[in-house]
């Protein structure tokens, strides 16, 4: 399944965006905080993420490139979210993870973003990221209903 539309209306799209330019996704200093918040609420997920800081600052890296990607018009991009989720299921990502680590992003990019951060920012990027997981886990859901 492609996405056929993008996950956020083009306003909302707009001021996330807006707030990404102030962000560096290889900032080393960004990933550790994130990956710091993370662990010290969920540390059973040390187990499952990659165990090298430079395997966690590409794949914060990627991670991020990909639920941006998500903003632009379809046209754009052919992102196989759905399929991705199912990628996730060999690296060992549950269902619950992806709020985990939702949290810890947002909490990541707030604390980063300081007085640029706004209640509609957390509004957009919560949902931007909710929106972004529910697909990823929805492939997973579809193969599983094949089965
Ligand atoms: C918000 C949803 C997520 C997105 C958009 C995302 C995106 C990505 C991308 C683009 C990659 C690189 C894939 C490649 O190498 O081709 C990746 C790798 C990976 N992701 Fe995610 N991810 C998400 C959530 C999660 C969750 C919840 C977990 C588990 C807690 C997870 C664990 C991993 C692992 C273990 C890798 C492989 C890293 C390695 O190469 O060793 N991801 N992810």
């Amino acid at each position: 399944m492609t996405i056929t539309e993008p996950l956020l209306p083009p306003e909302r799209a707009a001021r996330v965006r807006a707030s990404a330019e102030h962000l560096d996704f290889e900032d080393p200093a960004l990933f550790r905080d994130t990956f710091a918040r993370l662990y010290a609420i969920h540390p059973e997920l040390d187990q499952v993420l990659p165990n090298s800081e430079g395997g966690q600052q590409l794949k914060y890296a990627a991670m991020m490139e990909v639920i941006l990607a998500t903003l632009d018009p379809p046209d754009e991009q052919e992102l196989e979210l759905p399929g991705l989720g199912q990628m996730h299921v060999l690296f060992g990502a549950e269902p619950e993870y992806y709020t985990w680590l939702s949290e810890a992003v947002i909490a990541g990019i707030a604390a980063k973003l300081g007085d640029l951060w706004t209640p509609e920012l957390e509004a957009d990027w919560t949902e931007l990221l909710s929106k972004v997981s529910a697909k990823m886990i929805a492939g997973v859901e579809a193969l599983e209903e094949q089965v």
